[in-house]
């Protein structure tokens, strides 16, 4: 059977935008941020509200991934493994873009800035938190690495579950931790009727950090 979705089908995929603009943009972005971020999360279309697409450089190569938002006071967390490939290109080149996919609510946050390691603190007390299957996995997966089977992931899985049996403090590996995006433009984006979207785009002050400048893009 034909699975295939041909061209036309795919050029008349098109949905209408709402008429709810951005009307109010508060001063400081996170205060919107957080906002949509709510909206997300009571969403019921909306998938793991906090997700977001990673991308990093690989040299000329830009390289994306989705990872889970874990904080969003000043600046962007997430938690990965330290060996991984991301973390590698990270350590080559901060400067990376996160991507908030809201399609249900035709909204979309694209935040540029620089990652960096949180402390090992920080990091030490969300692994705390985590239930005990992922904080094992955490130990068991070589991330990023090339894997020979399922079975040698599983049998690794099962050897530090032994090291580490469920109810007791499982460490925090040290090849496992946070980074933190501090933002230096931040854009939202609102669909609107006949593509006539509302963007508004914050970026940080050349010479004061602590203010955002905001301007409307066309779109
Ligand atoms: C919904 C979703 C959430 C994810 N969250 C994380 C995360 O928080 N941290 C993480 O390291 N990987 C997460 N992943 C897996 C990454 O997308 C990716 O496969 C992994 O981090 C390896 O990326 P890398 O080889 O480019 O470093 C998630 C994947 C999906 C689809």
């Amino acid at each position: 059977m034909d699975q295939k979705l041909e061209r036309e089908a795919i050029q008349q995929l098109r949905r209408s935008y709402g008429d709810v603009g951005l009307a109010d943009i508060p001063g400081d972005p996170f205060n919107l941020f957080h906002m949509w971020l709510k909206d997300g999360v009571s969403n019921p279309l909306i998938v793991e509200a906090n997700a977001m697409v990673l991308s990093t450089v690989d040299g000329d190569q830009p390289v994306s991934r989705t990872v889970l938002l874990k904080d969003a006071e000043k600046s962007f967390t997430f938690f990965t493994n330290y060996n991984s490939r991301k973390a590698t290109e990270i350590s080559k080149s901060p400067h990376v873009s996160l991507l908030f996919p809201w399609y249900a609510m035709e909204r979309q946050v694209i935040v540029l800035g620089e990652a960096r390691k949180v402390s090992p603190e920080v990091s030490d007390q969300y692994f705390q938190t985590r239930p005990w299957g992922s904080q094992i996995g955490a130990w068991s997966s070589e991330q990023s690495q090339d894997l020979n089977s399922r079975d040698e992931l599983e049998v690794r899985f099962k050897e530090f579950a032994a090291k580490y049996p469920e109810g007791t403090k499982v460490p925090t590996p040290p090849h496992w931790g946070g980074y933190e995006v501090i933002p230096s433009s931040i854009e939202f984006w609102q669909g609107r009727y006949s593509r006539l979207h509302d963007r508004v785009r914050y970026t940080i002050d050349l010479t004061d950090s602590t203010i955002w400048n905001v301007k409307r893009i066309n779109p």
